[in-house]
This record gives structure tokens, C-alpha cells and sequence, in this order.
């Protein structure tokens, strides 16, 4: 992307990106940017994390081969259009990066400055943060006007929505251009503003935790509570499923950063919530949460 100073501002988009974390979400991220067409590079810091991101996309990508959505030569360009490394040196001439890292915020400030001091002066850094201030985080980098949240959902490759998250300093084009590129990987963007919990967190989680005390009050089984969401309410799983696919820690995390940002007694979490995390029943990636998982 030849950025163009002055008024005359390039706007032709996105075509390499450099996605950092090569988790469920960055994975993910990865997947549909070179399903969308654009070069990808997945950075993660060790050799083992990266090749776990790799399998993961060679996974989802045979699950669309199965089902006879895409061919085998076009799941072959998908791949070969992701360059895996752990070498942040190999993100210098990307357009766009995606960070993908652990939710804390020092975590994110130091991806960022490594980022900063490998990319181009153009280059727009977004955050995949699902609690964290845009504005906090784009206080860190050199451009804060080129920083803006793109907040996908999970699992990416199936949900259509991109939460474009606008901190105080993003400037319009960045904006835009994230917009854009939002909409060439499939998605639907939606513009919010950096307000704790954006827009869909801020509902969802609430939600979640209601449904927790609902179950420590006896309120109905975890079964039972799934299935009056799903029946009731035509939600695709119920709260409780939900949260063990999103993680317990993860709900329990963005619902501390509602309550404390907040200062609002309706987002303390569900003291059941704090105990599921206290003892490592974390949902589907540790096998147990509300519900049980055998293939975790
Ligand atoms: N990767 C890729 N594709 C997947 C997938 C995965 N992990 N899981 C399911 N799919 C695909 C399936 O292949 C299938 O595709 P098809 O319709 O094209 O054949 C489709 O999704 C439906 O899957 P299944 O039939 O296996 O199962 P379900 O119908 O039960 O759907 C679900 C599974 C897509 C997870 C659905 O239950 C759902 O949409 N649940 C809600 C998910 C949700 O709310 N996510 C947002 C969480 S909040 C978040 O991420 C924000 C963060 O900040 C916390």
C-alpha cells in the first residue's frame, strides 16, 4: 500500500498483513485474510506456537474442502499465501498488523513497540482486544492516529462481524481503510467507539453472567438454562456453552474490566464465575466448564 502524503491520501487498501499470535483468534484472523486474497504473515514466539496456528488453519481450511465449499488448488493458494515464522523482521513490509497476543495490556504495549520499530511509518496497527482501551494502547506507538481496534469474533472463519473500534486519535482514514479491509475478508464491519466492552462484549457478557447466577441460584440446570436461550430466544447456544467456547477466564476477565471501568454494581461478576476460574474449569480448553468436552 504506497501511502501517498498530503491531501492525495492512497486509498487503494490492504494487501499483506502481518497477523501477531497464532492462537484460536489469530489463527483465525490468518485464515480468512488469505482466504480474502491478501499475503499473510503469522508471528508467533516460538517455533511450536506458530506450527499449532499452521494446523489449525490447515483444519478449518479441510473442513471447507470436506463440504465441498472450496477445491483443493484453492485451499493450496490459501496456504501458500501464509509466510509462518517467528521472526518479527518478516511483518517490515505489511500493510496492516493484527495483534492477536494474550489479553493484558503490557503483553499488547510490548508486541506494539516491537512492531513500531520494524514497520513502516504507514502501516495501520489494530488490536484484536476484546477489553482493552484502544486509546490506552495507542498511546504506546509512535502513530496513535494509525491504531485502531478490530475486534473479530469466535470462531472468525464462521462469524461475520468486525467490530472497528475508533480510540480517540484514529483518524478517518485509518478508519476507513479497516472498514475496507474488514468487508474484502467476508465480514461486516460495525464502527463503535472505545468504550469498555465496545458494543457487543458490553451485552454479551452481561448476559453470561446473569445466566451464572441464575445457575448458582437454582434458578434451572446448565442444561436447562442452554436450553431455554437456544429455544426461548433462538440464540445458536446457550450462554453457558457460550462461555465455555469463549473461555472462563476470558468472560471473567472483560466482566472485571466492565465493573471496574464502569464503577457499576450490575457488571460484578458471578462469585460461581470466580470459583470456575479458581479452579482451572475454563471451558472447553481444559475439557470442563459448565459443560464437559472430551476432545479438549
Ligand atoms: N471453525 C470454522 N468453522 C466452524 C467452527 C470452527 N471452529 N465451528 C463451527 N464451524 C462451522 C461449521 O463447519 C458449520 O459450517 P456450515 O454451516 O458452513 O456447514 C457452521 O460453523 C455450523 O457449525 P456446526 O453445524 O458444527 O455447529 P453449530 O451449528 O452448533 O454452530 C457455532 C457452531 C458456529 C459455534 C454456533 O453455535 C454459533 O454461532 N455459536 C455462537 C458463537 C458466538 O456467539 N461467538 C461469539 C463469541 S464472543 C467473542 O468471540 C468476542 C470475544 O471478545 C469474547
Amino acid at each position: 500500500m504506497a501511502r501517498v502524503d498530503g491531501n492525495a491520501r492512497d486509498m487503494t487498501g490492504i494487501s499483506k498483513v502481518g497477523v501477531i499470535g497464532a492462537g484460536t483468534m489469530g489463527a483465525g484472523i490468518a485464515q480468512v485474510a488469505a482466504q480474502g486474497g491478501m499475503d499473510v504473515v503469522l508471528i508467533d514466539t516460538t517455533d511450536e506456537f506458530v506450527q499449532r496456528g499452521v494446523s489449525r488453519i490447515e483444519s478449518g481450511l479441510r473442513r471447507l474442502v470436506d463440504k465441498g465449499r472450496i477445491d483443493a488448488n484453492a485451499r493450496d493458494s490459501v496456504i501458500a499465501r501464509i509466510a509462518p515464522g517467528t521472526d518479527l523482521e518478516l511483518i517490515a513490509e505489511v500493510d496492516l498488523v493484527v495483534e492477536a497476543v494474550i489479553e493484558s495490556f503490557d503483553a499488547k504495549a510490548a508486541v506494539f513497540r516491537d512492531v513500531s520499530d520494524v514497520v513502516g511509518s504507514s502501516t495501520i496497527l489494530a488490536t484484536n482486544t476484546s477489553s482493552i482501551s484502544i486509546t490506552a494502547l495507542a498511546g504506546t506507538v509512535p502513530h496513535p492516529e494509525q491504531f485502531v481496534g478490530m475486534h473479530f469474533f469466535n470462531p472468525v472463519p464462521v462469524m461475520k462481524l468486525v467490530e472497528v473500534v475508533r480510540g480517540l486519535q484514529t483518524d478517518d482514514r485509518t478508519a476507513a481503510i479497516v472498514h475496507d479491509a474488514a468487508t474484502r475478508l467476508g465480514k461486516t464491519p460495525v464502527t463503535v467507539a472505545d468504550i469498555p466492552g465496545f458494543a457487543a462484549n458490553r451485552i454479551l457478557m452481561p448476559m453470561i453472567n446473569e445466566a451464572i447466577f441464575a445457575l448458582s441460584e437454582g434458578v434451572a440446570s446448565a442444561d436447562d438454562i442452554d436450553t431455554v436461550m437456544t429455544l426461548g430466544a433462538s440464540h445458536p447456544m446457550g450462554p453457558l456453552a457460550l462461555a465455555d467456547l469463549i473461555g472462563l477466564d476470558v468472560c471473567l476477565h472483560i466482566m472485571e474490566v466492565l465493573h471496574g471501568d464502569f464503577g457499576d454494581s450490575k457488571y460484578r461478576p458471578a462469585p460461581l464465575l470466580r470459583q470456575m476460574v479458581a479452579a482451572g474449569r475454563l471451558g472447553r480448553k481444559t475439557g470442563q466448564g459448565f459443560h464437559q468436552y472430551e476432545d479438549a
